[in-house]
């Protein structure tokens, strides 16, 4: 069936979509090439590829590493979460995309999910509810990113995305809210996290859930662009390296102080020992009319940290710890950081114990999983104030005091 790819009120191409599987067959017109999606190329005929284009709306598919996703599948009778797409017209909380099919003359102002309501039912089913009868497709929760399970609500007409945890702590909730703390500390442009508790727990589990929520950061007049999009619009040479790469695609799309909001996402990576800052995990937000860029996205998505599935003996806060996106250990990312001297540290003091008020609400986190945790993160800071030191002041020193891994042991 023909559809309208629109960017808010934009006609950009004419697409042929197969509505049972969600996949796009061809592009059969393309308008407004300026307001594609960033990063697809265009064929020699100044199509977009096929391939290209099909990777960008799949990828707006709930996807395959959905915790729960088989049991949802089951429940909507439905093969692929790609079929959902053309049902809620593609639309999504974090950009201005949308399929108008060609046979309804549809109004971005009369279906977009910012200002117009939207069903739950969705969002409800990926958390294992079902409503009674027909599911009412009309959700963002069919364009929502990310593996834990999430949904879409409304409250006091804003629009936030709530979050859970991963079994068996559950503690990806509790990270972000802390997280949150950090960045709102140093004044870091962030999206601020807040806890709350699932409502209505299935009979089988014995706790409440901690979920989290976050207001979405992204207006009518925004869109998000992963960064992976941004990554994926020049080829990267063999001699430069992954984050040269990125700083120098957003020096050519123009987008401002990439490199000052990097220093601070990685410094925060650190500091959390984030394991998932994927290229998916951070982006850019540009203006959807005009396409100007407005910098790098507020940080989102720091719940997979601070060893949210390890095990007490396994925390080490100086044994080297797994990082993205741009360099595999965080001992050689935060080396990244061209300037650390706007990093207050005074304005941690106490971050350990903030972290300890948030995890004591949560009963999947024993007394001494949360003690070892809040010690961890204590140290952490400490670390990252001396490898800032000798930075801020310009001068270089020997390391104070050795990192060596066995040095540690929390104090219980
Ligand atoms: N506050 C927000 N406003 C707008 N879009 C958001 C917001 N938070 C997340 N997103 C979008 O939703 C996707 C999934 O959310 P994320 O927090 O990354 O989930 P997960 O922890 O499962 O990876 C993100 O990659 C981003 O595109
Ligand atoms: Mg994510």
């Amino acid at each position: 069936m023909e559809y309208t790819l629109m960017h808010k009120n934009v006609a950009v191409a004419v697409l042929e979509i197969f509505e049972d599987t969600g996949t796009i067959l061809k592009t059969l017109e393309l308008m407004r090439p300026e307001h594609l999606p960033l990063g697809i190329r265009l064929t020699p005929q100044g199509k977009p590829e096929t391939k290209a284009i099909n990777d960008w709306w799949s990828d707006r598919a709930i996807p395959s590493t959905r915790q729960g996703l088989r049991d949802f599948l089951e429940l909507l009778h439905i093969f692929s979460t790609a079929e959902l797409l053309p049902k809620c017209f593609g639309l999504s909380l974090s950009d201005q995309y949308w399929v108008r099919p060609s046979n309804k003359p549809l109004e971005w102002r009369d279906v977009n999910f910012f200002e117009n309501e939207f069903s739950e039912d969705v969002g409800n089913a990926l958390f294992g509810r079902a409503a009674d009868g027909e599911l009412d497709l009309m959700s963002p929760d069919n364009t929502s990113d990310g593996w834990l399970k999430k949904k879409w609500v409304v409250a006091d007409g804003k629009r936030l995305l709530i979050k859970g945890g991963s079994p068996i702590l559950y503690q990806e909730p509790l990270n972000e809210v802390i997280a949150s703390a950090i960045m709102r500390r140093l004044g870091i442009a962030h999206a601020p996290y807040t806890l709350t508790w699932d409502a209505s727990p299935s009979a089988l589990e014995t706790y409440k859930m901690p979920l989290s929520a976050c207001e979405d950061f992204i207006t009518p007049q925004t869109d998000l662009v992963s960064a992976w999009h941004i990554r994926e619009t020049g080829k990267k040479p063999g001699h430069i390296s992954e984050y040269q790469h990125f700083l120098a695609r957003c020096d050519a799309l123009s987008i401002p102080g990439a490199r000052e909001s990097l220093d601070r996402m990685l410094a925060v990576d650190y500091l959390i020992v984030n394991a998932d800052r994927h290229y998916n995990n951070f982006g850019a937000v540009r203006d959807a009319e005009t396409l100007e860029w407005l910098g790098l996205a507020p940080i989102f998505d720091c719940g997979t940290s601070l060893w949210y599935d390890a095990v007490v003996g396994a925390i080490r806060p100086r044994a080297e710890q797994k990082s993205k996106p741009f360099r595999g250990k965080h001992g050689e990312q935060i080396e990244l950081v061209t300037d650390i001297a706007w990093l207050d540290f005074p304005a941690l003091r106490g971050i350990d114990e903030e972290y300890s008020e948030i995890l004591r609400q949560s009963p999947y986190i024993e007394d001494n999983r949360r003690d070892v945790r809040c010690i961890a993160l204590r140290e952490r800071v400490a670390m990252l104030e001396r490898f800032a030191l000798p930075r801020a002041a310009a001068v270089s020193e020997p390391e104070p005091e050795s990192d060596d891994e066995d040095d540690w042991e929390p104090e219980l």
